[in-house]
């Protein structure tokens, strides 16, 4: 990769093979962007990209010259008010009401590799070969306002990591009221804006609309990255598909609050801005403080959507996600909630657990339920000691009973919250977010604790390190039931109130981070009512996350193909469950449930003892097929075939490393009658290997897969032959390719 700044034109290149960002010192000072997509050459004079053109009517800058118009001009950090009517990039209130700022071009620096983000989340390097960094500083002299701008440009994929730090080098206070990580101005708005939104039990469902005159967004304002809506969007010429056509994919490296939005202006020219919302959102700057943004990410490519989510995966994989299981398979689970909700007790535990152990299961996972006065949702939150009645050994015993069984022990907690029927909260009621004489609102019963509150962080990990220290937890589901509310916190002024949200998730990752590193053996699991705070802020501490709270195979089809986009398959959390299902009732064959949750971290959550022999049977031989396969299909590169958004059905592929394997999940919704003759183009095989077919050993080159395609069509046409396994709803095959 590169990065030049040609002093005479005063132009910026960032590029490596995929992709090239251009940006130039304006004729005003300010920083004007000029281009980002595949990769240009490099030339001094790239400054001619700068399009002016007399708009009539324009708001211009300088006397006798109607070019230049802030309204038009491409810029990496717009303020608003001298000319620009967009959504404004920075937003900085002075002590004189005024919010204008002029951001002038300093100077610059480049550094190897990337510096890390105080506090937050980022993405990062192990050498400095794998990136560089442009640092550029620019002042706003009237206010002593000073901007760190970061670019950091990765040797591979055409990824660009953006942030922004602000200092106060004036003498003034000033309050920050919006501060975006990343405004990309593009020149035109053939695109169309894809999202994944939803809501609990069906989160990120892959929604694509048209951007036009206007502005689209998606957004959270609950205090977590929240169901409704994932930090990351893209947009895509309408001709790309997964297979090729350009897109710029958008991640935003946050859990909390966030605004992603396209605004397409009269001119046909579109700005993308990422960040903190503003509306939840402000920050009292005294001289000599700064303030750091979550960190950007976009991602460039002409290869289509496969490749945007590809690339994507590789950099949340192994240099967003971090520590001892990052690079891990992880380990197959049974998970107790939907086997026992609340009531259990140690030797029912036991039972489930042996069973797992009979059946190949490495982890046995104790969910909500086994701490306090938890009888129920009402109560415990907040006292992280074990319910004696339940664990007459506390966690150490039930621990070392499972240990004894050749399992490992993991544990749920939800540190983030207490319920008024607590210790916690008849000691320190003051210690939750809420505005004094005003409704609390409940959700669950329970409430938020103010994690802006360096005490209330301290009296949490103290809690939960004690567990840790005792006990061999080798497991930890961080879960997070409710959005905030009231959200107003009793130890900061009045004019620091819009800094509770921001302040809130940074007392997260600070509890994430200490846990982390006191106790680096543990894998973490993020978890909020499910997929309610899958994010990459997320990821940076917990390398997988609970999908989805849903765990039918039909709807998991949706929330894992929409997840896919932007988050690895071993970020996600998916799991064999029950049937008829807990949330939609619905009863699908044991082996579809196991080939949907393949395609993630794989685990059980029922207790198997329920099932019959034959079901026993299955369910063992499904171990030791994750066991064999779970390296390429959590680790290899992923493919989407058909998207169960379009119809009746799914596919989706994983391919080895070198190729010699592949994985093709092919799943059918419902059940067809005399149906057409199907097939599945394969993706990412080599072409002049020879693959032999898993289920009816015929071999094939991997130019024909991938050319002609995999016959899926149903040989039995639907219909029920005598002595035949019927064919029904919910079908499900797994094909495993491997190279002769
Ligand atoms: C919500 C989670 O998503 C579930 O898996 C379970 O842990 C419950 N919370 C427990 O309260």
């Amino acid at each position: 990769m590169n990065i030049v700044y040609h002093e005479n034109s005063k132009v910026f290149h960032l590029w490596n093979d995929n992709v090239s960002y251009v940006m130039m010192v304006l004729k005003n000072g300010q920083l004007g962007q000029l281009y980002f997509g595949k990769r240009i050459h490099d030339r001094e004079n790239l400054s001619d990209l700068l399009e002016l053109a007399a708009r009539p009517m324009s708001s211009c800058s300088f006397p006798e010259d109607k070019t230049f118009s802030m309204e038009h001009i491409k810029q990496e950090l717009p303020s608003f008010g001298t000319g620009d009517y967009r959504s404004p990039a920075v937003e900085i209130r002075q002590e004189n009401g005024s919010r204008i700022s002029d951001f002038q071009y300093q100077s610059y620096k480049i550094e190897e590799g990337k510096p890390k983000l105080a506090g937050l989340p980022a993405v990062y390097t192990e050498n400095g070969q794998e990136a560089a960094t442009l640092v550029i500083h620019l002042l706003d002299s009237v206010t002593g306002i000073q901007a760190e701008l970061l670019y950091t440009i990765f040797a591979e994929g055409g990824i660009l990591a953006r942030s922004i730090r602000y200092e106060n080098e004036g003498v003034k206070a000033v309050q920050i009221e919006r501060a975006m990580s990343l405004c990309l101005d593009l020149p035109d708005c053939d695109y169309e804006w894809m999202q994944l939104s939803g809501a609990w039990a069906r989160e990120r469902y892959v929604i694509t609309r048209k951007l036009t005159m206007g502005i689209q967004s998606v957004g959270s304002l609950r205090g977590n990255s929240s169901h409704q809506h994932n930090p990351f969007v893209a947009v895509k010429r309408p001709s790309a598909t997964e297979q090729q056509g350009e897109v710029i994919g958008f991640g935003f490296i946050y859990s909390g609050n966030f605004l992603m939005q396209a605004e397409v202006d009269a001119h046909d020219q579109t700005r993308v801005l990422v960040g903190i919302h503003p509306d939840t959102f402000s920050w009292k700057l005294e001289p000599g403080d700064s303030f750091q943004t979550p960190e950007a990410v976009m991602v460039y490519t002409d290869q289509g959507l496969n490749d945007m989510s590809q690339t994507f995966h590789r950099l949340y994989r192994s240099r967003l996600a971090r520590g001892n299981w990052r690079e891990e398979p992880r380990p197959i689970l049974i998970n107790n909630w939907e086997a026992t909700y609340f009531d259990f007790t140690e030797e029912k535990l036991l039972k489930i657990a042996i069973k797992a152990k009979e059946c190949g299961v490495e982890l046995f996972v104790l969910d909500d339920g086994w701490f306090g006065e938890r009888g129920s949702d009402h109560a415990g939150l907040g006292d992280w000691v074990a319910n004696e009645k339940r664990l007459p050994r506390g966690i150490t015993g039930i621990a070392e009973r499972i240990e004894e069984l050749g399992m490992k022990f993991g544990l749920w907690f939800e540190p983030e919250m207490v319920n008024e029927d607590s210790d916690l909260y008849r000691m320190h009621p003051d210690w939750i977010l809420s505005v004094p004489e005003r409704v609390k609102s409940h959700g669950r019963y329970q409430y938020v604790l103010d994690f802006s509150r360096k005490e209330v962080v301290d009296f949490i990990y103290e809690m939960m390190a004690k567990v840790l220290r005792e006990a061999k937890v080798s497991y930890i589901k961080w879960d997070m039931n409710r959005s905030i509310t009231e959200c107003f916190s009793a130890s900061l002024p009045p004019e620091r109130q819009g800094e509770v949200y921001h302040r809130y998730i940074l007392g997260v990752y600070e509890l994430y981070e200490r846990l982390t590193r006191e106790f680096p053996h543990v894998l973490f699991e993020s978890c909020a009512s499910g997929g309610g705070r899958f994010d990459a802020g997320m990821l940076y501490y917990a390398p997988q996350g609970w999908t989805s709270d849903d765990t039918d195979a039909v709807e998991r089809l949706k929330i894992q193909y929409g997840t896919s986009m932007c988050y690895p398959i071993s970020s996600m959390g998916s799991h064999v469950s029950m049937v008829p299902n807990h949330q939609v009732n619905r009863r699908t064959p044991l082996h579809t449930r196991a080939n949907a949750a393949y395609f993630g971290t794989f685990g059980y959550e029922l207790d198997l003892n329920k099932l019959t022999e034959d079901e026993i049977q299955q369910v063992k031989e499904q171990i030791v097929f994750m066991k064999e396969y779970r390296k390429i299909l959590q680790f290899g590169t992923f493919y989407r075939l058909k998207s169960p958004f379009e119809g009746n059905e799914t596919a989706w592929m994983a391919v080895s490393q070198d190729k010699r394997t592949a994985i093709v999940g092919w799943y059918r919704v419902l059940n067809v009658v005399n149906g057409r003759f199907t097939r599945l183009r394969l993706q990412g095989l080599d072409p002049e290997l020879c693959y032999q077919n898993s289920q009816n050993n015929t071999l094939c080159y991997g130019d024909e897969l991938m050319n002609l395609g995999l016959s899926t069509t149903d040989e039995t046409a639907g219909e029920l032959a005598a002595g035949e396994e019927a064919c029904t709803d919910f079908e499900s095959k797994i094909y495993i390719f491997k190279a002769q």
